[in-house]
C-alpha cells in the first residue's frame, strides 16, 4: 500500500444497471455513513444511471463516476457522451482505456491521452486502465506493455491533478483469477517507475490500482501489496453485500 493518497475503491457496473439497482448504491452509501471507510469510495455506473445516482447519493461518502467519455466536448458524434455532460449529471470520475473499450473499439493509447485530456478539461479525476492480454505475459511482455500504456496513455497535463491508473490484467477481468501476489508487486512498481518517467515527482503521487477479479475473499491479500493503492472492481460491486467487505479490506 502507498502512504498517500487515501486509496479509492471504485466499482465499475459496466453495461449493468437499471432504475431498480438505484437500491444497491443506496445501500453501499448507508453502510458507510453508519461506519466510515478508511479508502475512498466510487460508483461508475451506466451513463444513463449517473444523475439519478448523483442525486441519489448526494452527500453520500460514494462518489459517482463515468465509465468514458468522448474527447471532443460536444457536436455531431451520434450516442457518444463528452466529459462536460458527465460532469454536469454529476460524475467526478471518469474511467478511461479500460481494455474492454480498447480491444472492442480500438482506443489507442493516443485516443485515450486526449479522453484524459478532456477528463481534466471537465473537471474529472480520470482513472485510466493499463494491461497486457494473457498472449502477452506468456510472451514475457507484460511490464513493457503496461510501461507503454502508461507512458502513451497519460498526458503530461495530468501533473499536479488528481488521477490515478489502474492495471488491470486482461486475462484477470471478469474469469475469477488474479495473478500472483509476485505478478501484481512486478507491474505496480513498473507502473510506478513509467508514472515517474513520465511525469517527475507527479508521478510519485498517483494511487495505482489493481483490478481483475477482485473478491471480498482475495482483496485484503491484494491490498497489502507494494504499490497498490486501491481497485477497481467489476462484477463484485454489483451488489453492496459484496463491494462492502472490498471496500473495508483497506
Ligand atoms: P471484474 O472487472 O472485477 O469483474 O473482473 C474488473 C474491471 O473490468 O474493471
Amino acid at each position: 500500500m502507498t502512504n498517500s493518497p487515501r486509496p479509492l475503491i471504485a466499482g465499475n457496473w459496466k453495461m449493468n444497471g437499471l432504475g431498480a439497482s438505484l437500491a444497491e448504491a443506496t445501500a453501499l452509501a448507508q453502510a458507510l455513513a453508519a461506519e466510515p471507510a478508511a479508502a475512498r469510495v466510487a460508483l461508475c455506473p451506466p451513463a444513463t444511471l449517473i444523475e439519478r445516482m448523483s442525486r441519489q447519493l448526494a452527500g453520500s461518502a460514494v462518489e459517482i463516476g463515468g465509465q468514458d467519455c468522448r474527447a471532443e466536448a460536444s457536436g455531431a458524434f451520434t450516442g457518444d457522451v463528452s466529459a462536460e455532460m458527465l460532469a454536469d449529471a454529476g460524475a467526478r470520475l471518469v474511467i478511461l482505456g479500460h481494455s474492454e473499450r480498447r480491444a472492442g473499439y480500438g482506443e489507442t493509447d493516443a485516443l485515450v491521452s486526449a479522453k484524459v485530456e478532456a477528463a481534466l478539461r471537465a473537471g474529472l479525476e480520470p482513472i485510466v486502465c493499463v494491461g497486457e492480454t494473457l498472449a502477452e505475459r506468456e510472451a514475457g511482455q507484460a511490464v513493457a506493455v503496461v510501461a507503454a500504456q502508461v507512458a502513451g496513455s497519460l498526458p503530461t497535463a495530468v501533473a499536479g491533478k488528481p488521477f490515478s491508473v489502474a492495471y488491470e490484467p486482461v486475462w484477470c477481468i471478469g474469469s475469477g483469477c488474479i495473478p500472483t501476489i509476485e505478478q501484481i508487486e512486478e507491474v505496480h512498481v513498473a507502473v510506478r517507475a513509467a508514472l515517474v518517467a513520465r511525469l517527475g515527482e507527479a508521478g510519485k503521487g498517483a494511487a495505482i490500482l489493481y483490478g481483475g477479479s477482485v473478491k471480498p475473499a482475495n482483496a485484503a491479500d491484494i491490498m497489502k501489496v507494494r504499490e497498490v493503492g486501491g481497485a477497481l472492481v467489476g462484477g463484485a460491486s454489483l451488489k453492496a453485500a459484496d463491494f462492502l467487505p472490498i471496500v473495508r479490506a483497506v
